[in-house]
């Protein structure tokens, strides 16, 4: 019995929905455990293009689907997002999706907040989603946050929502300029979303260790990237959350004992979307041409997403940070046609050699790559299904990250497609 994590290694975006999609269909749930609808996860099965961001990826493979207690989680959206998969056949009903009843709840407040806190900070906003995640998390951690237990609670939602609306108010109007909020029309509206959610929400910890003694295989799904991490990251450029592998068993509810492998989503390059440090970012033509044949555009936001060399400074912080125990190569094919590929292997700063990442944003703004270049291929290579079959110079590139995080790469993807995957060793089977 195996039970795998899957994170992102860099800044998101770096094809987590494909592979979890992928590797549910071995698995018996699937369970996200943090973040909310910042993320945004792509699928393509057969022709058809899903973009889900509260419900886990796994749901196209009809497993059970667990939103865990780390998870932020607009009501409204999530409803528009069952139905939306339901418009496609999909099942989501009660016995399908499940919601932690501790997982805590985006209110309008938190968006507002969101918003009118990234005007107010002009040129140093962080560029957030603006889907009220930061302030819904400030909530948890200051104790005045409404769960799934509060809003499907009548008697106390109501109460609550008056008296927090108060300072949001105060807050809102006073300090950031922006139109406080009526508490009837949230309650209103919010009491509707709680009558259609109630019978989703559960106590998920009790749940997935009914799982687990029957069984059953979990996969986590983690949102964002390593370097979004509210610890770990590029602090303040980061988002609210832990979204390293660790947070995999608080979020939802689970010891770690239970976790056998965890798979760090590497894409062939970096990509990130909003600001903050990216030291092998590509200013050029090249970096053009990668934003464009990876159709490098943000899920959520439809942001361009800022492109550069794959970092392996990044990749061995993310191999530490998680205990990787096997990497996914993402977006293969995109690097197709390049002369010549750099991979970053260090940092120089102040004419030392840097080999790991700094925490402090000033050193790493200071921080200039270190290439080492190899020759690419110019063969279309989103049609091989064996390792063997890929061009000698791609096989290389892949040798070449194993040997330097010194992690095997197990999953190589080299298109959007489900089946357009190589499978070099799977998790659950292996
Ligand atoms: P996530 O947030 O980590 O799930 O990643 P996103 O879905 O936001 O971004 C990844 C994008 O790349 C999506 O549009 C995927 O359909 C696409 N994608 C995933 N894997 C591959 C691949 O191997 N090749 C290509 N060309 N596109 C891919
Ligand atoms: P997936 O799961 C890429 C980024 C935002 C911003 C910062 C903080 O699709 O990989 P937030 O709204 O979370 O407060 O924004 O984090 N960000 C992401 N970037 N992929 C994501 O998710 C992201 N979720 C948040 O762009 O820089
Ligand atoms: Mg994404």
């Amino acid at each position: 019995m195996s039970n795998v994590v899957i994170i992102g290694t860099q800044w998101g975006d770096e094809g987590k929905g494909k592979v979890v999609d992928l590797l549910a269909e071995h698995a018996d749930v699937v369970v996200r455990f943090q973040g909310g609808n910042n993320a945004g996860h792509t699928m393509v099965v057969q022709g058809k293009q899903f973009i889900s961001h509260l419900v886990p990826s796994g749901i196209l493979q009809g497993k059970t689907c667990y939103l865990g207690n780390g998870m932020v989680i607009d009501p409204g959206v999530l409803l528009e997002e069952l139905d939306y998969l339901s418009d496609h056949g999909i099942s989501v009903g009660p016995d399908q999706v499940r919601i932690s009843e501790k997982a805590h709840v985006i209110m309008p407040y938190h968006k507002s907040l969101d918003h009118a806190r990234e005007i107010k900070k002009g040129d140093n906003k962080i560029g957030t989603t603006g889907r009220g995640i930061g302030p819904c998390y400030e909530d948890k951690a200051s104790r005045r946050g409404i769960r799934f237990i509060e809003l499907t609670n009548s008697n106390v939602f109501a109460e609550r929502v008056k008296s927090i609306l108060e300072e949001k108010n105060f807050t809102l109007e006073k300090y950031l300029s922006a139109a406080s909020l009526k508490a009837d029309e949230i309650i209103d509206t919010y009491t509707a979303y709680a009558v259609r959610l109630a019978p989703y929400v559960g106590n998920i910890s009790v749940e997935l260790h009914r799982s687990l003694r029957t069984g059953k295989q979990i996969l986590f799904e983690g949102a964002q990237g390593t370097h979004l991490d509210i610890d770990h990251g590029t602090y303040p450029f980061v988002t609210s959350s832990n979204t390293l592998s660790g947070n995999a068993c608080c979020g939802a509810g689970i010891g770690p004992k239970e976790i056998q492998h965890v798979i760090g989503i590497v894409k062939a390059y970096t990509t990130r979307v909003g600001r903050g440090p990216f030291p092998s970012e590509l200013f050029d033509d090249i970096g053009d041409t990668i934003q464009e044949k990876g159709a490098e555009f943000g899920a959520t936001t439809g942001r361009r997403r800022r492109c550069g060399w794959l970092d392996t400074v990044i990749l061995n912080n993310a191999v530490r940070l998680n205990g990787l125990t096997g990497l996914a190569v993402t977006k293969l094919d995109v690097l197709g046609g390049l002369d010549s590929l750099n991979i970053c292997t260090g940092y120089e700063y102040q004419g030392e050699t840097l080999d790991y990442f700094p925490g402090d944003l000033q050193v790493l703004g200071e921080c200039k790559p270190i290439y080492e270049t190899h020759p690419g291929w110019s063969e279309d290579i989103s049609g091989i299904r064996n390792y063997n079959d890929l061009p000698e110079n791609t096989k290389k590139y892949l040798r070449r990250i194993e040997e330097i995080v010194e992690t095997p790469v197990q999953i190589i993807s080299i298109g959007p497609a489900r089946d357009e995957t190589i499978v070099v060793k799977n998790p659950y089977t292996a």
